[in-house]
């Protein structure tokens, strides 16, 4: 049987992709409280794929309430091995506009106060899981091949600066975010790729740009601007993954 694979992304994504089909939705109870929502599970191409819409169904969940540990935990219960993980951000890298897609290769997490460990308590002994490399590999490569397949323009590597939420950053935070390196900032991307690191599922992050970032810009950022953005870059991220699931291991 091949692998499972899970899409963490936003509500009704795997309604856009074609050729998936669902054969259930399952509510799955969790030692760590509720998921975001019950799980769609289905066939792509012959392989196993299930869908888990990070902010809940009717997008009630804000970054900082997500359940992150219950997500993960739920997805390797049903066997899932590679998550791709859907993340809208905000740009201060000019070569990442608004409604591009970026392939993250490196993150820095500034959120806080999140549950953010499955090694937490009741330990034998103290685990430090490795995280130099935060993203796995063998998924971003699958994901570039499906970037030259499909012909999409998709930016291959970039810091991904995780903030708190649900507020957008100030100008001055954002000069920080890029002082430090960042060319992203998103809010749901930590603990998430912690917590698939700690269960050994391989986690790759696509990340859609919905708005230059505060300050970049001489203007606000507002939500229908990050919405716009947003639509046009989901239907490239439906086509990039749809694609990357068919040639996948
Ligand atoms: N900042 C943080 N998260 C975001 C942004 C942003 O500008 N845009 C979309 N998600």
């Amino acid at each position: 049987m091949s692998t499972k694979i899970a899409v963490i992304g936003g509500t009704g994504l795997y309604a856009m992709m074609g050729g998936f089909t669902k054969t259930h939705q399952e509510i799955i109870n969790t030692p760590y409280g509720e998921p975001s929502c019950p799980l769609v599970q289905g066939k792509l191409f012959d392989k196993e794929v299930v869908f888990l819409a990070r902010h809940g169904f009717t997008h009630r969940l804000p970054p900082h309430k997500i359940n992150y540990l219950a997500n993960i935990w739920m997805l390797h219960k049903v066997g899932v091995r590679q998550i791709y993980a859907v993340n809208a951000v905000g740009s201060m890298n000019p070569s990442c506009p608004p409604q591009s897609l970026v392939l993250p290769d490196q993150l820095i997490d500034y959120s806080w106060g999140r549950e953010h460990t499955f090694y937490a308590e009741d330990l034998e002994k103290v685990v430090h899981i490795d995280f130099t490399q935060p993203y796995s590999e063998p998924l971003r490569k699958t994901l570039l091949q499906a970037r030259d397949n499909t012909g999409l323009s998709v930016v291959e590597n970039a810091v991904y600066g995780c903030t708190q939420g649900p507020r957008l950053e100030t100008a001055a935070e954002v000069k920080r975010l890029q002082r430090d390196g960042c060319d992203l900032v998103g809010m749901t991307g930590m603990p998430e790729a912690a917590l698939a690191r700690e269960l050994s599922i391989d986690y790759a992050s696509v990340a859609v740009v919905a708005n230059w970032a505060a300050g970049i810009k001489d203007e606000n950022i507002s939500m229908a601007m990050i919405e716009t953005a947003l639509q046009q870059g989901m239907l490239d991220v439906e086509t990039l993954l749809t694609e990357a699931i068919r040639i996948g291991a």
